[in-house]
């Protein structure tokens, strides 16, 4: 049986014409770890809240451990929540911020004190425990903003972009701090950012959403290589998958700057049916031609490099190519500069196509 289980659940904010949520439906098992990722406004901190018990459900079903919870207080629904703007007692020590939650539960003294001890020590605050908020660093307080959640030992957790807030280099190793903090927990976890990369690094499963509904939910890798439409295929990765506008004619397809691509018969065989479709293909998946691609000869064009970011572990090569700015990401030693005229192979199996008017994803990858 899943943990938690939101069936369709909706919510209209009174005063507000449109949903902020339409029927969310989701199943999270015990000790998952789940994102819910999407743009600004698509409705990720409703749906936590509403989770929380901090937002009325305007309809449908919350479950948690199998009983029906959208009456009951968010202090009985076994949940812990760190949010974004977290605010620390100025005026408490480290200790007695982590602990004031617990005294409030009239929590005995020896537990708390154990409780306590256990996450400064889990949490590398040993050494800042008697300073007050004013004296530590960003990473610091969100450290004892996520103690105070971890000491209260519930079995639901939900984070709301804890990490926005910090520096990237901080988030990159508080990012590993919840994921590791997460596997000796063992609580089941939902974890808010329109972060991409937050979600795919740490996530056993990501919900994508937009506009209020659930795009679609899947292991991080699933959601990478056989996105469900082009919004799923454009927001996750980074640079950003290219996307042209393509006719299909018999042999492959032809760009809207009138560039032709003969495609292999597994590839075209997809594309019946249809005379225009939008193809994406991963910056990744643009190699620069050397000679041990001829197999893919057909799918090989000409392009004069027009940008490059020189990302130390590899290189983007930005070029003109069907009617936009297209991106190549390649290996750090493939050097090329502005100006350079290169051959790129575009790789025909790792091309999606999507429906021009649906956007939905035609086919999966072969
Ligand atoms: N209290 C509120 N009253 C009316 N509309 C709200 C309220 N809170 C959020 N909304 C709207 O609901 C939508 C989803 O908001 P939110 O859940 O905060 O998005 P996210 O967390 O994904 O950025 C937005 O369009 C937002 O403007
Ligand atoms: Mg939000």
């Amino acid at each position: 049986m899943s943990y938690v289980e939101l069936k369709n659940i909706c919510k209209k904010y009174k005063g507000n014409d449109k949903n902020s949520v339409t029927d969310f439906n989701l199943e999270i098992e015990e000790k998952e770890f789940i994102a819910f990722v999407g743009p600004s406004g698509c409705g990720k901190s409703t749906t936590l809240r509403m989770i929380a018990g901090f937002e009325d459900i305007t309809s449908g079903d919350l479950l948690i451990g199998g009983s029906r919870m959208n009456e009951t207080a968010p202090a009985d629904r076994g949940i812990s929540m760190v949010f974004q703007n977290y605010a620390l007692y100025p005026h408490m020590t480290v200790e007695k911020n982590i602990s004031y939650g617990l005294k409030n539960m009239k929590v005995p003294s020896a537990e708390i004190q154990r409780k306590v001890d256990w996450a400064v020590e889990i949490l590398g605050l040993e050494e800042y425990r008697y300073r007050k908020p004013k004296n530590l660093s960003g990473g610091q307080r969100q450290r004892v903003a996520l103690g105070r959640a971890i000491v209260k030992n519930q079995k639901l957790f939900l984070m709301d972009e804890p990490l926005s807030n910090l520096d990237t280099k901080l988030r990159v190793s508080m990012r590993n701090e919840i994921s590791k903090l997460h596997r000796s927990l063992g609580s089941t976890t939902i974890y808010v950012t329109h972060d991409q990369v937050e979600a795919m690094t740490m996530a056993d499963r990501i919900v994508i959403m937009k506009d209020g509904v659930v795009q679609q939910v899947g292991k991080p890798m699933e959601l990478y290589e056989h996105p469900i439409n082009k919004f799923v295929a454009g927001f996750i990765g980074s640079p950003q998958m290219n996307f042209y506008d393509v006719k299909v004619d018999g042999e492959g397809i032809v760009f809207s700057d009138g560039k032709k691509m003969k495609l292999p018969d597994a590839v075209k065989g997809k594309l019946q049916g249809y005379d225009h479709v939008v193809m994406g293909i991963r910056g990744e998946d643009i190699k620069l031609d050397s000679s041990n691609m001829e197999v893919y000869a057909e799918c090989r064009q000409k392009a004069v490099i027009d940008n490059t970011e020189i990302m130390g572990n590899e290189n983007n090569l930005y070029f003109q190519f069907g009617g936009i700015t297209s991106v190549a990401r390649v290996s750090k030693y493939e050097v090329s500069q502005v100006g350079d005229e290169i051959d790129f192979v575009f790789m025909p199996h790792k091309m999606h196509f999507f429906d021009a008017k649906t956007e939905l994803a035609i086919t999966a990858d072969v």
